[in-house]
């Protein structure tokens, strides 16, 4: 039995008869830029997400940047991150003018490693840091790098485009970010019908900051207070999400017991080394990562696809990697564990919906492979 690494059509074929009605009240009110939809999806994506105010926007890479100015981060500046996610978090940061301080990730939860940041800080001078939540989870030193980056003045973003459901400590990952971004792109936990995005902040000043970087830089209609971007959200993807925020419990559900199903049925062979989240961090089953010990990554999506099983690698390279870093990030350390871990990732499919025989059929593929 063939087994997609994503099958969208399960959540759509769930929210059809919820969202075209939704869809034709759009159409017939006009509401294609803003309106109340995206009002509400805004309330419910700050109840769900445990923040007191979120401001909504086009896309996750947008909502990076603009929650990179929101926090003062000017040309010429220092901003450390991760040297293993997904390209958009160091796009962001070059699109603001600022230098990418690229920092190793720590073998034990694959995040970016809270002693290499220190030692980072220490050598490089960085005012601002993109902590990346990846994989489903967060890292182990969540509490550790908020404490650090108030002590020592450093501006931290939290980039939550992949977990959207994950709690920490029993509160919702994002909560304790001062700003923090999230991503609607359809693959997301939270998946919209069209690219989107959203800025979780705690203080009405970020916020009507954020509305106006948002919005042109707009102060009042036609009058402008800086300049900013247009990154606006529509009423049909606010109407899509807000039906798919409703099933948020079933969607965690069904993706954690598919992670859950990977890690018991995988974890323990000695060629199989199943990435899971660190303690205290309930994942949101974003993605089931792994490695085949003595194989190469591409080696293994290879030889799933030929038996059938889709399968991806998030991601097979790093930051310093890519072609437009070399001589404009500043790399700190030998980024060891970053390339190790891109050399070897594997993710089997997962996706809401997805039905034991289908995690099955994966993973006695991967038992083969690996055996
Ligand atoms: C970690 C991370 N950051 C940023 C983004 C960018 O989001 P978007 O594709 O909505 O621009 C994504 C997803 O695509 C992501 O996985």
């Amino acid at each position: 039995m063939p087994v997609p690494f994503i099958d969208l059509s399960r959540l759509v074929r769930e929210l059809r008869d919820e969202v075209l009605p939704a869809w034709t009240d759009c159409l017939d009110r006009c509401e294609f830029v803003g309106g109340p939809r995206v009002a509400a999806l805004e309330r419910e994506l700050a109840t769900a997400l445990g923040v007191p105010r979120v401001v909504s926007c086009a896309n996750g890479t947008d909502a990076l940047i603009v929650g990179l100015q929101a926090l003062g981060v000017r040309p010429g500046a220092k901003v450390a991150l991760p040297n293993l996610t997904f390209w958009a978090t160091y796009e962001a940061i070059v699109q603001v003018g600022a230098i990418p301080v690229l920092v190793d990730v720590d073998p034990a939860d694959l995040q970016m490693s809270f002693d290499a940041f220190v030692s980072a800080h220490r050598a490089h001078g960085f005012t601002a840091a993109t902590l990346v939540h990846l994989y489903g989870w967060a890292s182990a030193r969540l509490a550790d790098f908020r404490a650090y980056c108030i002590e020592s003045g450093v501006a931290l973003l939290e980039d939550g485009a992949q977990s959207f459901g994950v709690d920490v400590d029993g509160a919702p990952v994002l909560a304790g970010a001062t700003i923090g971004t999230t991503s609607f792109y359809p693959a997301k936990v939270v998946g919209g019908a069209m690219d989107g995005g959203a800025i979780t902040v705690q203080s009405e000043e970020h916020e009507v900051l954020l509305r106006s970087l948002c919005n042109h830089g707009r102060a009042q209609h036609y009058s402008y207070a800086r300049v900013g971007w247009n990154s606006r959200m529509s009423g049909l993807q606010a109407a899509f999400l807000s039906a798919v925020v409703r099933r948020l419990p079933a969607i965690l559900a069904s993706r954690r017991h598919a992670a859950a199903f990977y890690r018991k049925r995988l974890g323990g062979h000695a060629n199989i080394e199943i990435f899971a989240p660190p303690a205290g961090v309930l994942e949101n089953g974003y993605l089931a990562s792994l490695a085949v010990r003595g194989k190469g990554g591409q080696e293994v999506v290879d030889a799933l696809k030929a038996r059938g099983i889709g399968a991806t690698r998030t991601y097979p390279e790093t930051m310093d990697a890519q072609a437009p870093a070399k001589g404009v990030a500043i790399l700190h350390g030998d980024l060891s564990v970053s390339r190790r871990v891109t050399a070897s990732i594997v993710n089997l499919p997962l996706f809401h919906g997805i039905t034991d025989d289908e995690c099955e059929e994966a993973a006695a593929a991967l038992l083969d492979i690996a055996s």
